[in-house]
């Protein structure tokens, strides 16, 4: 019954809202140039579904993600329709938590000394990694909301850190800067923590200590601190000393996007939610930018990078290696969108990288 080769990967597509209903169709155009022997499937989990029928994930979706697919590729979710936010929540933050997707793997490389905003800076600067807590933290929504509504109205709002879900993303920081090179071929070396233990007393004890119980593991790996807030101005000041950095879901959040700053702007910006060993979702950092969704101009490039993340993960070397040739060419060439300086539309960009990836 089952014709395929064993060695072709099935993909989840779920675009979703905004512009990653814009953005995800040029990167399965350029994976298919590639020639990567891959299966799409795609799914119409978004706010205009729910907004058509009130469903957001179908019952058992989690589920059949996992059994029936290698990968998901996912889009953007948010959308002003929706207030609440609650289709991003369930399908976005129900992949996180539901299948478990414990590590948000977000590279931070700088392709031409032309995007980065800092003076001076060079691609050989910007080559850092950071490892975001996924699964825990204040996203978990633990809290309420009492007296809504009164001049007594109270909002709680949990930060929940366990033991378990802390260690593993550490360990995870520490495998990763043991196994992979900076892009120059040099190994990596160093694991930051970062963390606000100077006012988050509780949740910080359990991330230092975890942290020094974990590197003892990892002798040859040096290891380094820094309150969150610090680390913000070390990464426009010069962020050069950068190579891993592990730290909590919130911080990762904010500290991706100042990140993606280096990088080019969001629309640069790369992402892999990971749980070794099962499926796992790519996603690009940015979200649906509604303000400027189904102009034809958002930058396709970071979904482009996610999905050769993807690849990358599915351990497609060879396709990996000519579509991140091709988006550098293109944007050494200028052949982008006009946030990166380019003057092509986001599908006229994305055919550009196909096209150069189909001919190599
Ligand atoms: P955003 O990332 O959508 O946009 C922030 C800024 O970056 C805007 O100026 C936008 O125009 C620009 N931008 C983003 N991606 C771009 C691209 N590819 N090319 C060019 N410019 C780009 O963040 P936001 O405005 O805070 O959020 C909009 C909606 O997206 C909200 O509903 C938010 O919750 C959601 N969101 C979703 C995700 C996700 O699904 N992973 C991530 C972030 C935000
Ligand atoms: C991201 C986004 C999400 C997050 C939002 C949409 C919940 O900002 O993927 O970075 O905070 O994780
Ligand atoms: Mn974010």
């Amino acid at each position: 019954m089952d014709q395929q080769k064993p060695s072709r990967k099935r993909i989840a597509v779920i675009p979703g809202d905004g512009i990653g209903q814009e953005v995800i169709p040029q990167a399965l155009k350029v994976v298919q140039a590639s020639g990567a022997d891959v299966e799409m499937s795609e799914f119409d989990w978004s706010a205009d579904r729910y907004l058509r029928d009130g469903t957001t994930v179908p019952p058992d979706g989690f589920a059949m993600l996992a059994r029936d697919f290698d990968a998901i590729m996912a889009g953007a979710f948010g959308d002003p329709r929706v207030k609440t936010n609650i289709h991003a929540k369930e399908i976005l933050l129900g992949m996180r938590f539901k299948m478990d997707l414990y590590a948000n793997v977000r590279p931070v490389r700088l392709l031409d000394e032309s995007l980065c905003p800092l003076k001076g800076v060079e691609p050989k600067d910007v080559d850092f990694i950071v490892i975001r807590e996924n699964t825990e933290g204040v996203y978990t929504d633990a809290g309420g909301v009492f007296k809504q509504g009164t001049p007594d109205e109270i909002a709680i709002q949990e930060d929940i850190n366990t033991r378990k879900g802390v260690e593993r993303i550490i360990r995870y920081a520490f495998d990763y800067c043991e196994q992979n090179t900076k892009l120059d071929g040099s190994p990596r070396s160093r694991v930051l923590m970062c963390d606000k233990s100077n006012a988050m007393t509780h949740a910080g004890s359990l991330w230092q200590r975890v942290f020094k119980e974990v590197s003892g593991e990892f002798p040859q790996i040096e290891t380094q601190h820094m309150y969150v807030d610090a680390l913000c101005i070390q990464m426009v000041r010069d962020p050069r000393p950068f190579d891993v950095i592990v730290t909590n879901n919130m911080f990762g959040d904010i500290i991706t996007d100042l990140a993606a700053g280096l990088q080019g702007g969001l629309g640069m910006a790369a992402s892999g939610n990971i749980h070794p060993g099962q499926t796992s979702m790519f996603e690009p950092v940015h979200g649906s930018a509604p303000p400027i969704a189904g102009k034809n101009v958002a930058n396709p490039f970071g979904a482009i990078l996610t999905a050769a993340m993807m690849l990358a993960h599915l351990g497609l070397t060879k396709e990996v290696e000519k579509i991140e040739a091709a988006v550098l060419e293109a944007v050494r060439q200028k052949k982008g969108t006009q946030d990166i300086g380019g003057t092509l539309g986001t599908r006229e960009a994305g055919e550009w990288v196909a096209t150069f990836v189909s001919r190599r």
